[in-house]
């Protein structure tokens, strides 16, 4: 059976909140930093993705709060700047603390904001939970065979 909706974002928040912690931890472990770091902005890039292709319009459909979407993809915006900053990173811990610190806010927001909206406002969650996993899928497959 398919996991409401925002579950299945949350369970994305908090793993990606426990790899920032991890890549602080991993200390001068540099190989183990670089790692970590590809996968935080991995997952960052197919949360928001799914977020914005799927998540993001129901509720504005549902709601027609336009304007709680269109600040949430700015700051989408601004982590995906971040996350292209991390490659070429000079000083990779300040790039990742940069990206960690800018994501937490913006989970903050939605948790308090969006998700709280989107729970009392009659919203599909189990089926839009449905179309996240496929989506997910579909795109983690790809990335695996490339
Ligand atoms: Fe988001
Ligand atoms: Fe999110």
């Amino acid at each position: 059976m398919a996991q409401d909706a925002i579950a299945l974002l949350e369970a994305d928040h908090q793993r990606v909140e426990s790899l920032f912690s991890e890549f602080k931890s991993a200390g001068g472990d540099r190989d183990a930093k670089l790692h970590l770091a590809q996968i935080i902005c991995m997952e960052l890039t197919l949360h928001s993705m799914v977020e914005e292709e799927i998540f993001y319009p129901a509720f504005a459909h549902a709601t027609g709060d336009q304007q709680l979407v269109e600040h949430a993809l700015k700051e989408h915006q601004h982590v995906k700047e971040l996350i292209a900053n991390v490659p070429s990173a000079q000083n990779l811990d300040g790039a990742i603390e940069a990206l960690q610190r800018h994501v937490l806010h913006h989970v903050e927001e939605e948790r308090r904001g969006m998700f709280v909206k989107a729970k009392s406002c009659g919203m599909e969650l189990a089926t839009l939970g449905g179309r996240i996993q496929t989506r997910r899928a579909e795109v983690a497959a790809t990335v695996q065979a490339a």
